[in-house]
């Protein structure tokens, strides 16, 4: 059995910042970490998919790694368009999966589930893309396991979810070859991804794909609007996959908080 908590779009920010001040991320990622860390059994790994801090700052990553400290679970970071990628690595230094080189990609191999993190930041942008290079190096983890059941996450989703802004700003290059990679890699159970802070799930290259909300704010779900979103104090909430070789990966969507019990049933 392999557990994963995912978690999304944390924010952090610093403090007194406009955004702290209005939307408290770093209390927010607090209630998140106490969560996770109450759940039973523990996870065998949280996987943070990506804008981790609000504005590429250095000092962000300093609070984000303070707030994390607590976290009982491993966690694997990755980048989203409001992330640093220097920053990141010089902050979690001690983070040994995150690499040199151009591109925070990496795989998780220890588990009875591969996850296979992308990297599809264009810096100063919002929109992704996974151009050439991350695209073969895709192509290269893929082929070399393909067996072991897989999660594809990248920051970005590649696919519409009919909020127009939030598509049009999604992955605006390498999606269609990423579909086509996909579509020949029966080992993949999963595509995720963050960005749009709500959860949304369509078939992607002939997999099940989903999008994880953040553990911070939330975007409206507002189909009809073409000039904006809008930013909702709506309930956090993170993605859940739990692998058991009998049923395969099920992913649930779960409320981040503390949540009493109405009444206990018991049933033979
Ligand atoms: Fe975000």
């Amino acid at each position: 059995m392999s557990m994963i908590v995912q978690i999304s779009d944390l924010h952090v920010s610093d403090p007194d910042s406009p955004s702290d001040r209005i939307v408290r991320q770093a209390d927010r990622l607090a209630r998140a970490v106490a969560w996770i860390n109450r759940l039973r059994p523990q996870p065998d790994l949280v996987l943070a998919s990506g804008d981790l801090v609000d504005q590429c700052r250095r000092s962000e990553y300093e609070r984000l790694k303070a707030e994390l400290a607590d976290l009982r679970a491993p966690i694997r970071l990755m980048v989203g368009n409001h992330d640093d990628r220097d920053h990141l690595r010089a902050v979690f230094d001690d983070h040994d999966y995150l690499p040199d080189g151009p591109f925070v990609h990496y795989t998780v191999d220890h588990l009875d589930v591969r996850v296979i993190a992308l990297d599809s930041q264009i810096p100063g942008e919002i929109g992704g893309e996974l151009c050439a290079r991350r695209l073969a190096w895709l192509e290269a983890r893929l082929a070399e396991e393909t067996a072991k059941p897989t999660i594809v996450a990248l920051h970005h989703p590649p696919f519409p979810g009919g909020i127009e802004k939030m598509d049009a700003h999604s992955l605006i290059r390498g999606g269609p070859a990423l579909e086509s990679l996909l579509a020949r890699a029966g080992q993949v159970v999963r595509v995720v991804a963050g960005h749009v802070h709500r959860p949304f799930t369509a078939m992607f290259g002939g997999r099940l794909a989903m999008t994880c909300p953040s553990t911070s704010h939330q975007i409206a779900f507002d189909i009809e609007r073409q000039d904006g979103v809008a930013i909702m104090d709506e309930p956090a909430q993170a993605l859940l996959h739990l692998y058991r070789p009998a049923s395969g990966l099920v992913t649930h969507l779960l409320p981040i908080g503390d949540h009493p019990v109405l009444v206990d049933v018991k049933l033979d």
